[in-house]
């Protein structure tokens, strides 16, 4: 049998199917036409063994705690590169020269502006809207103001759209604070960064000058580098579902943002800081970790635990020493922190966590920094949303643009009544 081949045996019948090596990480078996000729489905309900595509943006290797993006280390990118860089490598598969970055800016740049009318979709939600509701109403809005590049077919109109996407995504997003905290929007400033911009739109008044903190602008460039894309997660899979039936790029992106709002995925941000914070102090740690492995108790640790990582998710590494910066910067000595620490140190010692290969994932720290930046909790999914944003858009890119591009509908193990005759009420 040749090393590129499966052979899956039903009953008395054996079928041959290819396997497909990439790369980098685990070769795939192609069952694209196991259907057609075993009238059998493969089952794998959350897609635990199920590779839903090809891609050259971004590899992981769970096991060995490895990210990389078109094959440079998260741990490198996170320290030499900015979120601007990182943008165009996802989106174009090689590092930018310095005119590349230079025009790649200035693009992104006349893009930061939202046509003036959405200032006035904000009025139609309640002050104390969650955020991520504003993001996901004005996101999918979008689809309303940009007729001149709809046709996802056309690269010119794709790269458009992406490129309105980053851009207009700080601009959107420190709209929905302000709107949340009865100030009045501020408009860009193109001579800031990507991240200062962004900084000075949400925490800038018009009453007084805003000066951008170089420290905290390079800590938050950092956290929007480490959220920009991460294979095929929920809220990407989600994004490549909703694109793959040609539907508008900014509904599309709406839909990653309902899909990344949920608990499980980054909602949990919020929840591990608000999670510190409910514990308190380190002497009740062991209780929560008791909770944590109770299966009877539906609490978990926020922030702990992932579905590829079965190691230190490598963007915990980069958070962790991004707070000691901030919050040094800052000057702020926050107990959680050091409850934070103690808390990792102790599950990672506890059989549990061990034998289960629970590790804190990118979410455990970011919410300490976020906080002591200024960012309320409902902020900080937005915050990892407006960096996912650039992962969306390449990954919808490199799908749309695939040649063997085929709309995502999955079927079923039917497990509901055979057919029936009507009964009549009487009958029921
Ligand atoms: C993100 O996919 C991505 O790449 C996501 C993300 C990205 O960049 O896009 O990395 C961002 O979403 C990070 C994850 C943030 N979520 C949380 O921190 C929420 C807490 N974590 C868990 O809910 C959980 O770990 C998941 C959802 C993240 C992963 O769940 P899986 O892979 O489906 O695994 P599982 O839920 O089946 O857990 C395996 C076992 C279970 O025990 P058993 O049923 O086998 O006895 O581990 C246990 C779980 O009960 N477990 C935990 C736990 N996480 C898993 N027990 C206690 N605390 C936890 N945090």
């Amino acid at each position: 049998m040749a090393d590129n081949q499966a052979t899956l045996t039903i009953g008395d019948t054996s079928y041959d199917l290819p396997v497909m090596k990439g790369s980098e990480g685990p070769d795939v078996v192609d069952i694209r036409k196991l259907y057609g000729i075993s009238d059998h489905f493969t089952f794998d309900p959350g897609f635990t063994s199920t590779a839903s595509c090809e891609s050259a943006l971004t590899f992981i290797d769970g096991d060995k705690g490895v990210l990389l993006h078109r094959g440079y280390s998260i741990e490198e990118l996170s320290e030499k590169s900015s979120f601007m860089e990182v943008s165009y490598l996802l989106l174009n598969g090689e590092l930018p020269d310095e005119k590349q970055l230079k025009d790649f800016s200035y693009t992104i740049s006349r893009h930061t502006m939202l046509h003036e009318q959405l200032a006035t979709f904000y009025r139609g939600f309640r002050r104390d809207a969650h955020p991520m509701a504003i993001m996901c109403g004005v996101v999918g809005a979008l689809s309303a103001f940009y007729h001149d590049s709809t046709d996802i077919s056309d690269p010119n109109h794709r790269m458009i759209s992406s490129h309105r996407l980053i851009a207009k995504m700080p601009t959107i997003a420190a709209m929905a604070y302000k709107y949340s905290v009865g100030q009045p929007f501020i408009y860009p400033d193109n001579s800031l960064s990507y991240t200062g911009n962004f900084l000075r739109m949400t925490f800038g008044v018009p009453a007084e000058p805003y000066v951008v903190n170089p420290v905290i602008e390079r800590a938050l460039d950092r956290i929007f580098i480490l959220h920009a894309d991460h294979e095929q997660n929920a809220s990407t899979s989600t994004v490549a579902g909703a694109g793959s039936l040609g539907t508008y790029p900014f509904a599309v992106i709406s839909a990653g943002f309902a899909c990344l709002w949920g608990p499980a995925h980054v909602g949990a941000t919020g929840a591990a800081l608000n999670m510190l914070r409910e514990i308190g102090t380190p002497d009740r740690i062991p209780h929560y970790i008791e909770r944590a492995k109770d299966k009877n108790d539906p609490f978990r640790l926020m922030g702990f635990g992932h579905r590829v990582y079965k190691n230190y998710d490598p963007r915990a590494t980069v958070m962790q020493k991004t707070v000691r910066e901030v919050l040094s910067e800052l000057k702020v000595n926050d107990p959680i922190f050091d409850v934070a620490l103690q808390l990792e140190e102790m599950a990672l010692n506890d059989p549990y966590f061990i034998e289960k290969k629970l590790f804190p994932n990118v979410d455990f720290y970011s919410g300490i920094i976020l906080s002591a930046i200024g960012f309320p909790t409902e902020m900080f999914t937005v915050l990892f949303a407006l960096s996912r944003t650039v992962g969306w858009v390449a990954q919808w890119n490199e799908m749309i643009s695939d040649p063997g591009q085929k709309i995502g509908r999955p079927r079923q193990l039917y497990t509901g009544p055979s057919l029936r005759p009507y009964p009549s009420i009487a009958q029921r």
